[in-house]
């Protein structure tokens, strides 16, 4: 069974988001003063990499369940790199980035629980629900290193 046209271009503005998180996370491994926060930005970078190559592998097989690495968002221990007492310009800018970077998971993963009520594929509906899954951890762990650094 393959995709109808809407179904496809549904696959395909998933895509662009996923496309859009992985140029964020590019550039904000760049930005982030915090080397920790730098490793976070990369693996979730990664992770956006494997949901678009997952969405990519949909388009041509929509039968086949794609593999999706997932994050533990539970086992993410960042060390502390600010206190909440420090006021410092570094700090500034790397909590704006985390709070930018939740605004958009949050935007994405309310994507993907919208769009695959569309689908009549069991597999697709499967995929896009660990995906977002993924996403909601994505959130998560960056609020994790917010709080570890006195800025939530
Ligand atoms: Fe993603
Ligand atoms: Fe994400």
């Amino acid at each position: 069974m393959s995709l109808n046209q809407k179904e496809q271009s549904l696959i395909q503005d998933l895509q662009e988001q996923e496309k859009l998180c992985i140029q964020k996370y590019t550039r904000y491994v760049e930005q982030a003063h915090d080397q920790e926060l730098k490793n976070l930005f990369d693996t979730l970078r990664e992770n956006e990499i494997n949901h678009y190559k997952a969405l990519e592998q949909l388009k041509k097989d929509s039968t086949t369940q794609p593999d999706v690495k997932h994050l533990d968002a539970a086992k993410y221990c960042p060390k502390s790199t600010y206190t909440s007492e420090s006021n410092s310009r570094e700090k500034e800018d790397d909590a704006y980035l985390c709070t930018d970077s939740i605004a958009t998971e949050k935007m994405i993963s309310t994507s993907y629980n919208e769009d695959l009520f569309q689908f009549s594929s069991t597999v697709v509906r499967d995929t896009l629900n660990q995906i977002q899954t993924d996403e909601q951890n994505h959130g998560e762990m960056i609020y994790k290193y917010k709080t570890a650094n006195g800025m939530a």
